[in-house]
């Protein structure tokens, strides 16, 4: 079993979102949910935007196949995902290998794989709060990973640029799931 692990916060060793992935992932390790992990920080090693000749040559879409769980580190940055993870998606949805279409419609093909992603936002986007509607990162990865054939589960920790108590009571949360995410 292996696990991709990928973060894609901006804020290095302050990022919530990679204290949240390093914890699933560990947790995850310590209950045989995979015995090797291949990590990519798409900060330190950015993917360039898709160009064609990018799409011929596409290792990111191998080590996503090759992947049985994949823990993502998705923080909210202006409403929605950070672009070094729109940049990654945009190589691993790809027509013919993880979905195609048919007489009813597209298809995914990536059946099978467990997606876990350790969400993070600056303030409170939840169902009926004033700002849900411009929820834009937890729906559109939800419609992507759905697109390809994964329902992915979410670690939420929100309201962190609230205040202190406030980030540590969530980030604890969201840590305190990652026991029932290795169940
Ligand atoms: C460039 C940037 C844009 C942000 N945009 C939003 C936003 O639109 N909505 C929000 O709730 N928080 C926003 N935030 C706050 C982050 O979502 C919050 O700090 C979260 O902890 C980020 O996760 P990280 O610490 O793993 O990077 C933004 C932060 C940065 C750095």
């Amino acid at each position: 079993m292996t696990i991709l692990h990928i973060d894609s916060s901006i804020n290095g060793e302050n990022s919530a979102s990679r204290v949240i992935t390093s914890a699933i992932v560990d947790k995850l390790k310590q209950s045989n949910w995979g015995e090797s992990v291949i990590y990519r920080d798409l900060v330190a090693n950015p993917i360039p935007h898709l160009t064609l000749d990018a799409f011929a040559a596409n290792l990111d879409l191998e080590e996503f196949l090759a992947a049985d769980t994949i823990v993502i580190g998705a923080p909210m940055y202006n409403f929605t995902l950070p672009t070094q993870l729109k940049a990654w998606i945009d190589r691993i949805v790809v027509a013919g290998t993880t979905f195609h279409y048919t007489e009813n419609g597209p298809e995914g093909l990536a059946k099978g794989k467990r997606v876990i992603v350790a969400l993070t936002r600056g303030g409170i986007y939840s169902e009926g709060s004033p700002a849900s509607s411009l929820e834009h990162l937890e729906t559109y990865l939800r419609g992507v990973f759905n697109f390809i054939g994964i329902e992915p589960e979410f670690v939420t920790a929100e309201g962190l640029s609230i205040g202190p108590e406030q980030r540590e009571e969530a980030i604890g949360l969201a840590i305190g799931e990652t026991v029932r995410l290795a169940a």
